[in-house]
């Protein structure tokens, strides 16, 4: 029996196996403010606090990436308002908490098309990536401007103005074009607020990562949820395809 993981504990390898890599699909935001008849945006606030939180807690327990989809390469569809809001939100994040990703060892990177947000931001994001790039405690992945299918479409362009020389090519001389070839597939995806989608998120790295949805809206997301995602995929049995070890 593993022991249970709970928000604040840091996993050692002794206990078995634990997810290196986590995703989440952040969703909810907008739902959570209308039930309280607060405008959407009142929503990405609060959801921006609790992926504070959550940052803070898979630091704690010791997880190694953990990838944040913050903005899709569809969610441009939205209100030019609630677009805006939403960039203001990630360029406030990236600069307040420059501080903390420094005395936490926490390494930025962004996933997604870069040259498709506002230069402002594209700007704040490689700063602070550059800035972060030597730390070695938790790697942050911020998936903005973020399509699994744009990121698959973008590697193959640059495999076309930079074909590999030689060799039989194969889905690891693939994955040297996408955005961040050195970051493990992750080993589990949550995602809030219910819905039993993908939405685009991590196509290709998703191949074989478990699943696990939480029925609450992303600002009430807690860090024992959190806890509770690992524990469930702890208990999962991965076959990748195999038969039942
Ligand atoms: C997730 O919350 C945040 C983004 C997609 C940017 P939503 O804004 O999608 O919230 P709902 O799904 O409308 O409730
Ligand atoms: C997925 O949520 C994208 C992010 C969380 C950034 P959406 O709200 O955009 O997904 P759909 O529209 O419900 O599929
Ligand atoms: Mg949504």
């Amino acid at each position: 029996m593993p022991a249970k993981q709970t928000a604040g504990s840091k996993f050692s390898p002794e206990e078995g196996r634990f997810p290196a890599h986590i995703g989440v699909i952040m969703d909810g935001n907008g739902r959570w403010a209308v039930r309280r008849g607060r405008v959407r945006t009142q929503g990405h606030l609060e959801g921006l606090k609790t992926a504070k939180k959550i940052v803070k807690a898979a630091s704690d327990m010791g997880i190694s990436y953990l990838t944040l989809y913050v903005f899709s390469t569809e969610n441009w569809k939205r209100t030019a308002e609630e677009v805006g809001f939403i960039m203001g939100l990630v360029k406030q994040y990236l600069s307040a908490e420059l501080d903390f990703f420094r005395q936490n060892r926490i390494r930025i990177r962004h996933a997604g098309d870069a040259r498709g947000l506002p230069p402002e931001i594209a700007g704040e994001i490689r700063a602070v990536c550059d800035d972060t790039r030597d730390f070695a405690g938790l790697q942050v992945i911020l998936a903005l401007n973020y399509g699994g299918r744009d990121e698959i479409i973008r590697g193959i362009k640059r495999l076309l103005e930079a074909p590999p020389s030689g060799g039989e090519f194969t889905e690891a001389s693939f994955r040297q074009y996408l955005d961040n070839p050195d970051v493990p597939d992750p080993d589990l995806i949550i995602r809030t607020a219910g819905e039993m989608r993908i939405s685009n998120f991590l196509l290709w790295e998703g191949a074989y990562t478990e699943y696990w949805v939480s029925e609450k809206m992303w600002p009430d997301f807690t860090e024992d949820d959190l806890a509770a995602a690992i524990e469930r995929f702890r208990g999962r049995e991965r076959r990748y395809g195999g038969v039942q070890g």
